[in-house]
């Protein structure tokens, strides 16, 4: 079975040239809705085509290394993601989330199959700030302080530094984290380490956000705040959100489900799209 293959939609496999191919490679969030007035000025709600395809991939694999000790960390994933959808990525320890996150996000080059960007123009990493992406591990620059680290990826796209700086703020406020602004990041928790690399995938307004276990070191009220946080800026936004995350409350907020095992997708639960068809 391809548990996620859309069967709904006009996508179909995309024709864009920069696909990836195999062998290459404070009221607090939860009561503001968590968007900031700076941010929201800055963040007009968009427009976005809902049938743009995203993300599109076909049999999508990665393997790392060769040999006996090759490990196959993602195998025969066919899945689109478009915009607005929300999907949570669960499923075992070393089961594949986190490779798959690398690879949607054009972080990892398959070693199978194929993925291509056709809603995002082209390869995230041709194109700064499309892809937000939150790792499952300390991803902070030590030597920046948090406006600094938050600020950093809109300043690697062009953005105006009085611009970008205001944006970052934003952010901050918007997960709650507004008062860290000048720490660096050895004075922070594990939990609001976690919060600034959020609140530094949103300062992008991205496209796409993917976000690699968020709510890991969080306490049960800030991992529900910051989840309505990120929902609350995708509504704004049109982004999606895709979530991996061993929090069933976490996986049960968003609309769709993906589990892997062994590398694999074995299951994704239906949804009904607006136009009462299934999408998995
Ligand atoms: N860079 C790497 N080199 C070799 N093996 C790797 C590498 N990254 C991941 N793996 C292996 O790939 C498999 C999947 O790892 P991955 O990190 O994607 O799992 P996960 O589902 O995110 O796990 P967790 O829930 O613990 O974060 C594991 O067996 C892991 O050991
Ligand atoms: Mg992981």
């Amino acid at each position: 079975m391809k548990p996620d293959v859309s069967i709904t939609s006009a996508g179909g496999p995309s024709t864009d040239p920069t696909s990836t191919a195999a062998p290459s490679m404070d009221a607090g969030p939860a009561k503001a809705g968590l968007v900031d007035t700076t941010l929201a000025e800055t963040s007009p709600k968009r427009t976005v085509p809902q049938q743009a395809v995203l993300v599109d991939c076909h049999e999508l694999a990665c393997t790392f290394g060769a040999g006996p000790s090759a490990v196959v960390a993602v195998h025969g994933v066919s899945v689109q993601i478009r915009p607005r959808d929300q999907i949570a990525v669960t499923g075992p320890s070393g089961s594949g989330k986190s490779t798959l996150l690398h690879l949607l996000g054009g972080l990892v080059p398959p070693t199978a199959g194929t993925i291509s960007w056709p809603g995002l123009g082209g390869h995230p990493l041709g194109s700064p700030g499309r892809v937000g992406t939150i790792f499952q591990a300390p991803s902070l620059i030590p030597s920046l302080d948090v406006v600094e680290n938050v600020m950093l990826p809109l300043l690697l796209a062009n953005t105006d530094p009085a611009k970008a700086t205001r944006r970052a703020h934003a952010a901050l406020r918007a997960v709650d984290i507004g008062f860290l602004a000048a720490r660096v990041p050895d004075e922070l928790s594990g939990g609001q380490a976690q919060r600034v690399a959020v609140a530094r995938a949103l300062a992008c307004r991205p496209r796409l956000i993917l976000a690699d276990e968020p709510t890991g070191h969080l306490d049960h009220a800030t991992a529900t705040a910051l989840l309505t946080a990120l929902l609350a800026a995708c509504e704004q936004t049109g982004a999606a959100l895709l979530i991996s995350t061993h929090d069933r409350a976490i996986a049960g907020r968003l609309s769709r489900q993906w589990v892997m095992r062994d590398g694999g997708l074995v299951t994704a639960s239906a949804a009904a799209d607006p136009a009462g068809q299934v999408t998995r």
